[in-house]
């Protein structure tokens, strides 16, 4: 059966200090839980954090890894030197990615079976933008987004991975989709799953929502039947607020 995850995407903000203090902090408050507790940091911060977080069960995240396993890739950081200091996770195909880096489908399935390859689970990221919600496409940009991401990657490899349903409308907007928008979504990509896979494997994914959840709207959106958990940007800043998403 699968487990709830809730994962902080730093995105670029906190230096090492911080991240530091921010560890002491929600040390003080944290005291295990029945759901995952993630924190996805920028890559200078990862060390420190590992350090932090050790005799706990938080488990660490990058926000982005290059798909070859080394080379002259200038400025980028492969699957294998995450793995060598102990990230467990790492965010893939986030949507600030695709729109400011020029991230495709094709990269992110890329990503995501080198990820797969090093020992680290992929938090893909798939969500549509306003204009194709009120297009009424947001499905069917959903539905390429997965089926793109996920070329030829095994029905054993996919049972393992963390999707995020993270509309990008609802990201830093303040305006998050309400929790049954969130769920009709997430109960379609676990139905296309199925169709790709085998319903065995659409039980044991774990699919999030993400997008302005906070101390005030986590527990409505944890609540919903087919949501297992959220990727919080800048509630997962505080360790107090990121700890009430927690004990929703
Ligand atoms: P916010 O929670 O700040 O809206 O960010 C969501 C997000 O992009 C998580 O990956």
């Amino acid at each position: 059966m699968r487990k709830p995850l809730i994962a902080g995407n730093w995105k670029m903000f906190k230096t090492t200090a911080e991240a530091e203090a921010f560890a002491v902090e929600f040390k003080e408050l944290y005291h295990g839980t029945d759901v995952g507790a993630a924190i996805c940091a920028p890559f200078t911060q990862l060390l420190a954090l590992k350090k932090a977080f050790e005799g706990t069960d938080v488990k660490l995240g990058a926000q982005n890894m290059h798909f070859e396993d080394e080379g002259a890739f200038t400025g980028e950081v492969s699957a294998g030197m995450l793995k060598e200091i102990g990230v467990d996770y790492c965010i893939i195909g986030h949507s600030e990615r695709r729109q400011y880096f020029a991230e495709t489908d094709e990269t992110v399935n890329k990503k995501i079976i080198k990820a797969f390859s090093a020992g680290i689970t992929p938090i893909m990221c798939i969500g549509e933008v306003l204009e194709e919600r009120d297009a009424g496409k947001a499905f069917e940009v959903v539905k390429k987004q997965l089926e793109g991401g996920l070329l030829g990657i095994s029905a054993g490899l996919a049972a393992k991975l963390v999707i995020a349903y993270e509309p990008v409308w609802a990201i830093g907007t303040g305006r998050n989709a309400t929790p049954q928008q969130a769920n009709e979504m997430c109960a379609f990509i676990r139905k296309l799953l199925e169709e790709m896979y085998t319903g065995e494997v659409s039980d044991e994914v774990v699919i999030q929502y993400g997008g302005s959840v906070k101390p005030a709207n986590a527990t409505d959106i944890m609540n919903m039947e087919e949501i297992d958990g959220a990727l919080v940007g800048g509630a997962s800043l505080k360790a107090k607020d990121f700890m009430e998403i927690i004990n929703f």
